[in-house]
Order: structure tokens, then sequence, then C-alpha cells
């Protein structure tokens, strides 16, 4: 069922049922993160394998403190800077966050959303929540609660619905390498020239490993299930000629396609408002069942570019 009522969700999640929540990047699927078996009934609803941890959410990082060993100078700053926002962070943990939770690495991460609700929800628990996104393993994260609805819609106990989400990619997770230095896990809502004003030189971890331990995580992800081809327009019509294609753009129509079948992201070219759409459009296309292929160029390398690159990078890997 799909609601407003914040109230409700925290009596659900109070005796160990499972919410999808809104929040600012994409809805999260939360459950209590001290009780294992509520945190077990994410991962079957998801049908997510047990190696892939999950991020606790909470409103303040003074209610954590309790579960991790320490929050290291750096990091703190970020916090400071990012939080409540599109940051999530790695932070040694204590033996009262779930194994489950972290999937047995001594790491857990950590994450305060701002959107209102979940911000509300949130300072009316005493625990942290654990909330992946709240889609199907492998698939493109929801970013209106229609999205939950359609995927889980008979495997949540309530979708509190907090309207669109307003980054549309997930989180940037950070961690502080041995080193000592930032690096960027995965690229998300957070851009990396935002933290780099704050943080100074960070490292970026690229899409390169299909180890899940480094979480930018698998290499084929975040996939919709029309397969995706991201190149130069003229050359992917030539190379995929006689097929069904939908073109997903920035703010340029392309010739070589009909007008009906092309998805512009930003008229304002505004990477961020892209970035808040491009879920959205890819779950349109495949939802229509009309096209055989989506075609898209590389987006600016820069800003929230980035993280829908990464997205594409991974989306596409297919091909
Ligand atoms: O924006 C977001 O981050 C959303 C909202 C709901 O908060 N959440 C989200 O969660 O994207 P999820 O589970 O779909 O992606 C989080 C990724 C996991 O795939 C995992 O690989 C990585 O974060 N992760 C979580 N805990 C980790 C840890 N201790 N060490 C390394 N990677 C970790
Ligand atoms: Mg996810």
């Amino acid at each position: 069922m799909i609601g407003q009522d914040i109230q409700k969700a925290a009596d659900l999640l109070k005796k160990g049922d499972l919410v999808a929540i809104p929040t600012e990047t994409v809805y999260g699927l939360a459950a209590n993160a001290l009780d294992t078996a509520a945190v077990a009934r994410i991962f079957e609803a998801k049908d997510r394998p047990s190696f892939d941890p999950l991020i606790i959410h909470t409103d303040r990082i003074e209610k954590i403190k309790p579960f991790v060993k320490s929050i290291p100078e750096k990091l703190q700053v970020l916090i400071d800077a990012f939080s409540p926002g599109p940051l999530t962070i790695l932070l040694e943990k204590e033996a009262t966050i779930p194994d489950l939770v972290t999937a047995g690495l001594p790491t857990v991460a950590v994450r305060i959303p701002a959107h209102p609700m979940s911000k509300k929800l949130l300072e009316s628990l005493d625990f942290p929540l654990a909330a992946p996104s709240a889609n199907p393993f492998g698939y493109i994260s929801p970013t209106r609660a229609k999205h939950v609805e359609d995927q889980l819609g008979d495997k949540v106990s309530y979708i509190l619905d907090g309207g669109n989400c307003d980054f549309g990619v997930e989180s940037t997770i950070v961690k502080l390498t041995e080193n000592g230095s930032v690096q960027v896990l995965r690229k998300g809502g957070l851009s990396v020239e935002a933290l780099e004003e704050v943080a100074g030189v960070v490292e970026v971890n690229d899409v390169s490993s299909s180890n899940p331990n480094a979480p930018g995580m698998l290499k084929s992800h975040y996939a919709p299930k029309t397969p995706i081809y991201v190149g130069e327009m003229n050359s992917a019509v030539k190379k995929l000629k006689g097929k069904r294609i939908a073109f997903i753009g920035f703010n340029m129509l392309n010739f070589s396609l009909p007008v009906e079948d092309q998805f512009l992201l930003s008229m304002n070219f505004d990477l961020k408002e892209a970035a808040s759409n491009l879920f959205a459009v890819m779950r349109q296309l495949d939802k229509s069942k009309k096209y055989e292929v989506i075609v898209t160029d590389w987006f600016p390398e820069e800003g929230l570019g980035r993280a829908i690159n990464d997205r594409l990078r991974r989306a596409s890997s297919s091909f």
C-alpha cells in the first residue's frame, strides 16, 4: 500500500516489517538494521545475494556512535559539510551491527538522508534503518513510489510516498584509505568536484571489478531489461540496423531517428535534472516494450554527469 503516514511506517518498522522509504537519491527498502530477521527479509524481497552489504540510515551521526569504533576526523569533516545529503561513508563497525548487514565486512556504510519524510521517520526511531535501493537486485533504482509498487508491491508492508526523488542517482560512497586519503567507491549524487572542495584531491574508484567488496559494486548493474548501447548515434544506427531504437539524450534531438522515439533528460542542459530523470525514462522504455535497444551517448564527464556515465557504463556492459 502507498501512503504518506509516517507514524504507520514507524510502527511497521518497529515490528520488523519492510517499508519502502523516499530519500533524495532513490527509494530505499528499509528494515530495522539491528533486527537480523527483518534484515534477512530485505535480501529475500530483493533477491539480493547475501555478499552484498547494506547501507544504514540515521537522522544524526551521534545515534550511530554506539555502533562504530570511531569517526575519523577527515570523514567527520565530510559529514559536517554534506550530511544530511547524498553522501555515504564507511566506518569500522562494532559487533552490535549484525554481520548480515555488512556481509561480514569489518566496516558499515552510513548515510543521513535529507528527504524531509525519511528524516522525520528516522527521528522517531531509536534504531538505524538498513536500506538498499528498493528494486530487484541488478535492476535500476526506483525514483518514484510507483516504481517500487510495480516491482516489490507485494513484498513490502507499506510504501511511504515522498514524490519524485530529487537526485535520481544513488549516494556517493566514500571511505578513508589506509594512507588516510578519501576514496570514492561509488560515484553518486554528491559530485567529486564538491567533495574535492572540502577534502582536497580524492581518489576515484572506476568500474573495473566484479568484486562486490570493492563497492562501486558489480560491473553489470543498474541495468534496464532493454539492452543499452552507449556511443555516437550515427555509428550506433548503422550497427543496430533494423532494430527498434529508442534514443535517450541530454537536450538535443537526433536527426537519424523519429522524434517520438527520442527521450531528452534535460532541456535546460542541467546534469542534475538529467540524473533525476534517467532511471524513470529507462523504466518507461522497458515498460512500453516498444524498443529492442536503447541508444545513448556519454554525458559531459563533470558533476552529476560522472555518476550518469558510471551507471551507463554498467548498464551497457552486456554489449
Ligand atoms: O542512495 C543510496 O545510497 C540508496 C538510498 C536508499 O540510501 N541506497 C543504495 O543502497 O543505493 P544499495 O544497497 O543499493 O547500494 C549500496 C552499495 C552496496 O551495493 C554495497 O556494495 C555498498 O554500497 N556497501 C555497503 N556497505 C558496504 C561496506 N561496508 N563496504 C563496502 N561497500 C559497501
Ligand atoms: Mg542498489
